[in-house]
């Protein structure tokens, strides 16, 4: 099993969506949404925030947030199953699936995640259908926005099952400037390093985090990778995307 998450700026990315309707294996897809979120609010007059990555969601906004990830889950979904991959467009508050509480009131509306309902995943996944997820979460007070990663985090550590973060980048940059500059293998202590220095930043921080997270709860492993077709044959080949460890181990000899 393996649990995918494409960023929201992989939208459109169909040789990406044929790759994942062809994999041998079962799935767990999880998307984000960023880009489309971002021009529904701006269409309706709203203005857009970030704070260490994670998008400050107002009450007055949320109803738009999670319409986006709705319907973008479906039409995932929809692509795949016509892909010959039946899935299912679940948000977190099907079943319980997702359950959180808010992380900080001065981000609004956005929640940590606290529990997994892991039976609806193996529900689904025994009748041969992939489980497509959007990141929104049922709490007491009514829906809340959870970074989609740290869903992609927590449901592969709930599961021990291993991650990969396809998104629009080759990996972790050491120089996010520089393309070429994509580190292989990055361990935990170097990367709250880079997150202090600020060479990770952005949408990078919360996918480190999480990953660490991830790791730490029980997935086996975890890579953050290029959203490219041929990028989920080529990861485990070490050649693609950057290998999240808890700690590195040197080799001396
Ligand atoms: N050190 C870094 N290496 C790679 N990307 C970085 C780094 N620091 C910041 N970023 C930014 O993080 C972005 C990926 O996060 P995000 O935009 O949230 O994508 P996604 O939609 O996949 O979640 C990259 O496009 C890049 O702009
Ligand atoms: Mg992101």
């Amino acid at each position: 099993m393996l649990v995918v998450k494409i960023g929201g700026s992989l939208e459109g990315a169909q040789p990406l969506v044929q790759d994942l309707a062809h994999h041998d294996g079962e799935l767990i897809v999880v998307h984000g949404g960023g880009p489309r979120i971002g021009a529904e609010l701006a269409a309706r007059g709203f203005e857009t925030r970030f704070e260490a990555g994670l998008r400050v969601t107002p009450p007055e906004q949320m109803a738009v947030v999670e319409q986006v990830l709705t319907l973008l889950g479906k039409e995932l979904a929809d692509r795949l199953s016509k892909l010959g991959r039946l899935a299912v467009g679940l948000s977190g508050r099907d079943a319980r699936l997702l359950r959180a509480e808010p992380l900080d009131e001065r981000l609004g509306r956005v929640g940590r995640i606290t529990a997994v309902n892991t039976s609806l995943l193996f529900a689904l996944m025994s009748r041969h259908l992939t489980p497509v997820i959007s990141p929104i979460a049922s709490s007491a007070d009514g829906p809340l926005n959870v970074n989609a990663d740290e869903v992609a985090g927590a449901v592969a550590g709930c599961l021990g099952e291993p991650l990969v973060y396809l998104t629009d980048v080759p990996g972790v940059l050491a120089d996010p400037a520089d393309p070429e500059s994509r580190i292989p293998v990055l361990d935990g202590a170097e990367a709250r390093a880079r997150i202090e220095d600020g060479t990770i930043a952005g949408g990078m921080v919360p996918k480190v985090r999480s990953a660490l997270a991830a790791l730490e709860f029980g997935a086996p492993w975890v890579m953050i990778a290029p959203g490219e077709a041929g990028s989920l044959p080529r990861l485990l080949s070490g050649k693609l995307g950057t290998r999240i460890v808890p700690e590195k181990i040197s080799r001396e000899v």
